[in-house]
Parts: C-alpha cells; sequence; structure tokens
C-alpha cells in the first residue's frame, strides 16, 4: 500500500503543483480532495507553464489517472474549460475520473461568496470569489447539488427548483441582485453534463482498489493547514479541509492507507487575502518584503493578487507537523533567499510579556501576536544550480538544518527553482 499525502504547512501557495509533478513518476494515482477552482497550482512542465485550477497535477503523464474526490467542489464551467485548454495544448485528459459525490458550483453560489464579501466591506476574508464557501455551505445543509445529478434531468430539476426558493430570496432581498428562473440554470447545466457524466466515477471504490493492488496515490492537497475551516486562522479560511484527514474523508479511505504525509513550506511564507500574520514584512520599494514579491513572483494564479510575504514562521510549521502528522518537510523556493544578506526566522512569538512556543490558540492573541526571530547569514551565492545538499552553501545547509530541529521533522526535499530538475531529493526512494 502507498498512500502519500501532499499538504501546504502554510497559508497556500508552497508549490505543491511542481512537487506532484516532481514525484508523479513514482505515481499512479493522483486525488484532488478538497477546495475547488479557487486553487491554482503553476507547473513547469516541458519547457511550458501549466496553469490547473481543478484538475489534479498527474494530468500530463499517461501512466497517471487524475482524479477529483468527493471533497472537492466543482465548478462545470471551469472545468470543462480547463480540460479544452488541455486538450488545446495537445494533452489528453480522458482519462479523468470524477466523483459522482463531488457537489457542483452553481451560478449562484459565485454571485453569493461576491455580494457577501462587498457587505463585509473592511471585515471581507478576501475570498477568490469562486463560489467556494457558499458551495460547501449547501453541502452541509444538505442542498447541495451533485456530479450524479447531473445524469437524470427530472431530478436536476427539482434540486435546482428547491434550491432556487431560498437562493432567489436571499439574491433579491438581501443583496438587491437579480434572481435566476430553474429553466436558464438547467440549459446551462444539462448543457455540461455529457461531458463530465462521461468521467463519473466511484472514487472510493477506484482508489481503495488501485491501494489494495499496491499502487501508489498520491493525495494532492490545495491551500494550505492555516487556510483549514477547523484547523486554520478562522475565519480567514477557506471552507474546506486542506489538512492530512482531508484525504480521507475527501476520497473515501481510511487513514491506515496513508503511508506519508509529506508537508512543504516556502523558505519564507505568502498568504493571499485578509487575516492575521506574525511575520508580515512591509512590501515598501527597497524593502525585503518588495525583494520576497519580486523575486518570488508572489502574484496569485487564481486572481493575479499580489501575496503578503513574510519570514519563515517555525511556530506555524511546527503546528502542520501536529495537525497533519507530517512525517517530512519539503522546502521550495530556498533561491528566492539567495542575496540576502542575514535571513530571520521565528522560532516563538510574544504576547503581553508572555512567550508562546506553540501556536496560541486563541485567534486574538494569535492576531497581535509578535515573532521572536533567530537570525541567521545569508548565502550570497546562487543555488539554483545545485542537485545535491552537499553542493548548497554552508549557510543554506545551517538553514535548512536549523528548520528541521525547529520542526523535529527531516527535510526531504528542497526546491531551488521553478523547474522539475531544480530540486533537491534527500530522502526519497524512487519507486523502482
Ligand atoms: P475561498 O477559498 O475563495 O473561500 O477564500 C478563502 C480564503 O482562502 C481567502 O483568504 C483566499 O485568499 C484563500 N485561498 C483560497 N484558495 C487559495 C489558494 O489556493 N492559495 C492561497 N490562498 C487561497
Amino acid at each position: 500500500m502507498a498512500g502519500i499525502v501532499l499538504v501546504g504547512a502554510q497559508w497556500g501557495d508552497e508549490g505543491k503543483g511542481k512537487i506532484t509533478d516532481l514525484l508523479a513518476d513514482d505515481m499512479d494515482y493522483v486525488v484532488r480532495f478538497q477546495g475547488g477552482n479557487n486553487a491554482g497550482h503553476t507547473i513547469v512542465h516541458g519547457g511550458r507553464v501549466l496553469k490547473l485550477h481543478l484538475i489534479p497535477s498527474g494530468i500530463m503523464y499517461p501512466h497517471i489517472t487524475p482524479v477529483i474526490g468527493n471533497g472537492v467542489v466543482i465548478d462545470p464551467k471551469v472545468l470543462l474549460e480547463e480540460m479544452d485548454r488541455l486538450e488545446a495544448d495537445g494533452l489528453t485528459t480522458h482519462r479523468l475520473l470524477i466523483s459522482c459525490n463531488a457537489h457542483l458550483i452553481m451560478p449562484y453560489h459565485r454571485d453569493l461568496d461576491g455580494a457577501s464579501e462587498r457587505r463585509l466591506g473592511d471585515n471581507e476574508i478576501g475570498t477568490t470569489r469562486r463560489g467556494i464557501g457558499p458551495a460547501y455551505q449547501d453541502k452541509a445543509s444538505r442542498m447541495g447539488i451533485r456530479v450524479q445529478d447531473l445524469t437524470d434531468e427530472h431530478i436536476l430539476r427539482k434540486k435546482i427548483e428547491a434550491a432556487l426558493v431560498e437562493k432567489n430570496d436571499v439574491l433579491v432581498k438581501v443583496y438587491g441582485l437579480p434572481a435566476y428562473t430553474v429553466d436558464e440554470i438547467l440549459e446551462e447545466y444539462m448543457g455540461y453534463a455529457s461531458r463530465i457524466v462521461a468521467h463519473m466515477a466511484d472514487v472510493s471504490d477506484v482508489v481503495n482498489r488501485a491501494l489494495r493492488a499496491d499502487q501508489w496515490v498520491f493525495f494532492e492537497g490545495a491551500q494550505g493547514t492555516l487556510l483549514d475551516l477547523d484547523h486554520g486562522t478562522y475565519p480567514f479560511v477557506t471552507s474546506s479541509s486542506p489538512t492530512a484527514g482531508g484525504a480521507c474523508t475527501g476520497s473515501g479511505v481510511g487513514p491506515k492507507a496513508i503511508d506519508r504525509v509529506l508537508g512543504i513550506a516556502k523558505a519564507y511564507i505568502t498568504r493571499v487575502g485578509s487575516g492575521p500574520f506574525p511575520t508580515e514584512l512591509p512590501s515598501d520599494p527597497g524593502s525585503v518584503g518588495e525583494f520576497l514579491t519580486n523575486r518570488g513572483g508572489e502574484f496569485g494564479t487564481t486572481t493575479g493578487r499580489q501575496r503578503r510575504c513574510g519570514w519563515y514562521d517555525g511556530v506555524i510549521v511546527r503546528y502542520a507537523v501536529q495537525v497533519n502528522g507530517l512525517t517530512d518537510l519539503v522546502i521550495t523556493k530556498l533561491d528566492v533567499l539567495s542575496d540576502l544578506e542575514s535571513i530571520q526566522v521565528c522560532v516563538a512569538y510574544e504576547y503581553e510579556g508572555r512567550r508562546y512556543n506553540e501556536l496560541p490558540c486563541r485567534q486574538s492573541i494569535f492576531h497581535h501576536a509578535r515573532p521572536i526571530y533567530e537570525e541567521l547569514p545569508g548565502w550570497n551565492a546562487d543555488i539554483s544550480g545545485c542537485r545535491t545538499f552537499d553542493e548548497l552553501p554552508k549557510e543554506a545547509r545551517d538553514y535548512i538544518g536549523f528548520l528541521e530541529d525547529l520542526a523535529e521533522v527531516p527535510v526531504s526535499i528542497i526546491a531551488v527553482g521553478p523547474s522539475r530538475e531544480q530540486t533537491i531529493m534527500r530522502r526519497w526512494e524512487r519507486r523502482l
């Protein structure tokens, strides 16, 4: 059995797409288990830059079956457009499997996401406005519409009718937006139905069979630990479970199926959207914050928003080790720190004279926590050509060692540039 989970150990955008791509040779299945097209995975593959939002990163490998699990919310329009784009790029999407239990994002979900953000004003979450939260809300209130509902026009009509009774009221009376008719949504979604249904599968059964047959299944997380609905910086979180447990509930496998849990973190940290961020750096001209933004290309794949940047936060990553049961760390973008004379790492927080070595569970403390830093020397050398750990300058090796000691798990993979080759594999035994 080889179930391997990859999760973000920070606030997302850690470079999960690249790592999935890197390990793809060893995998038989790549499974998305939560989130939707709020995610954006950039992969540099064969000299081409691919931007994926919904489709698992293994899509470009003919030996991999890409799977969208039940925990994902699917905007069918976006999914079909993404499939069309990949096909136009010469890639085939016919192997894609989609869980019959995955929920659909409906047009009113997108409207409600945008409208509720506008209403929150200064208190907005800073969502991607893709309808993610409202779709999960409907799932939890048992009025969601699922992929399997696309197989039967009569059932789909009934479900849209039932949903619109409430949605139209809210759209019109609360937000002053236009109402939808059942027929317009039905017509649009029946237009997507045949192409989506062609990929529909019992994902739990498929994945469990694969695991029993000793095939390798890679569960590809989206977003990150601190955006988790339960374990993140609530309410500034996404509406799904990007932590490792989500891989089980979002695909229908038991926890014993998971052999290894990789947590991925940048060598610094970024965040998009609102919410607390203790190690955030100002991004004024000439500042370290601006340097990280530009050198790291810190602009969102999905919304193009500039990401907030800060020093590596060891407290957050230690927390991620705990809530995910991480077995390994993957550190990305180490090359971005080259040229800095010294580097700060947050090892604890301070609030009202008290030191916090662990993430304070009270949000109001986390909001006002001041980072306690340790300063490490920079390496002032181009490391993008390094392929082994020993080739890295001593200061870079020490930096990684410091992060390892803080997290108490090994750093098994280090990325020193955007392409597949620019990676140092320290603890990954390739499958024969
Ligand atoms: P939502 O997922 O669109 O509801 O947005 C909720 C929060 O999660 C916002 O702060 C978003 O910026 C953040 N978020 C959602 N998806 C991603 C992602 O893939 N990377 C980073 N942040 C994300």
